[in-house]
């Protein structure tokens, strides 16, 4: 199961392997497409798909609650892996402005949030998650980490982004509306006495969420994260691409949708192309900055196996006013 993106227990042999898994480019995207277009063992994966008769809904349902049950089975917290390379990919996060506040969507164990943490002293996390034990669980890894300060940094807070909407304090109605120079004058720090709200975020981060969800519900997910992010701010998306190994092990009857599946938990995974990404964070008035695959070849230690990775890294930035 794909949470091995956050847990590391997979594949991956060598130490500096997280580092190279977001900096090499080992095959060519259209390479692997043409390979698996062409084997007849992987058909089922690219027909177009359709409801089962038996089945009484036409969507796949949203999978918060697999997620919880997911997150409560796990409570050790060994899903958990420091995404350090995540500031290689976005230089701008470690280079950030002062007092830059940050939204991690579906932050689970605190993976990507430790390392926006680290990066500077004066970066504020705000992070959801639909499962309070995983929250719980990211607070008390974040807390015993060595070299962080976390006092006032690192605000978890419970939250469902397929159904509901952000918190008022996080950004109000009139901070919504008001310019990106009012908003960042206004607005350090976390909440204070008499202040309306934290003024918005600076940068958001979907980093393997995205796929979680619904495929019917990303544009209206995406539409509620961009409400909250400062005009000129930026949405870094890293998340599944289309034809990655763990896509190609799912079986026929997990298929939930086109490119849309369910793991035998409940929870569910998406596999992007570029022009799917293109066209949701587009539809959310959001500005491509980079989108390309990231294409990694790696071998099983214990079997020998080889593994071919596929994921996409997306930089948006909202328009400045
Ligand atoms: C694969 S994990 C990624 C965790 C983290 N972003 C990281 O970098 O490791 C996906 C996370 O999304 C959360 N999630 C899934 N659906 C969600 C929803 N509807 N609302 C909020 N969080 C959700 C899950 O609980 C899980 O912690």
């Amino acid at each position: 199961m794909e949470v091995e993106e956050a847990g590391g227990q997979l594949e991956n042999a060598g130490k500096d392997e997280a580092e190279a898994e977001y900096h090499s480019h080992d095959f060519e995207w259209e390479d692997l497409k043409a390979e698996v277009e062409s084997d007849p063992a992987f058909s089922y994966h690219l027909s177009p798909f359709r409801v089962p008769a038996a089945s009484t809904t036409s969507q796949p349902q949203p999978s918060s609650e697999a997620w919880r049950s997911f997150h409560r089975r796990h409570a050790s917290g060994k899903f958990f892996k420091e995404r350090r390379y995540l500031l290689k990919e976005f230089p701008e996060l470690p280079n950030s402005k002062d007092y830059s506040k940050i939204l991690e969507v579906g932050c689970g164990n605190g993976s990507t949030a430790v390392s926006l943490l680290r990066s500077s002293e004066s970066i504020t996390v705000f992070a959801c998650d639909c499962s309070k034990d995983t929250l719980e669980k990211a607070n008390e890894i974040i807390s015993n980490t060595k070299g962080i300060d976390i006092k006032d940094r690192f605000q978890p807070f419970l939250m469902d982004v397929s159904k509901e909407t952000f918190p008022d304090w996080l950004c109000c109605i009139a901070c919504k509306n008001a310019s990106h120079h009012k908003m960042r004058k206004e607005h350090p720090g976390f909440l204070r006495e008499n202040q309306c709200c934290v003024g918005g975020m600076d940068f958001i981060t979907m980093i393997f969420t995205l796929s979680a969800i619904p495929f019917a519900i990303m544009p209206s997910t995406i539409e509620q994260c961009v409400s909250v992010l400062k005009p000129g701010g930026l949405l870094l998306f890293r998340d599944y691409g289309l034809y990655d190994m763990t896509m190609l092990r799912f079986l026929p009857h997990q298929r939930v949708g086109f490119r849309e599946y369910m793991r035998s938990d409940g929870t569910l995974s998406y596999f992007f192309t570029l022009d799917t990404v293109r066209e949701l964070f587009h539809a959310a008035g959001l500005v491509e900055l980079e989108l390309e695959y990231c294409c990694v070849k790696s071998v099983n230690r214990k079997n020998g196996k080889k593994m071919q990775r596929v994921w996409v890294h997306g930089k948006f930035q909202k328009p400045p006013s």
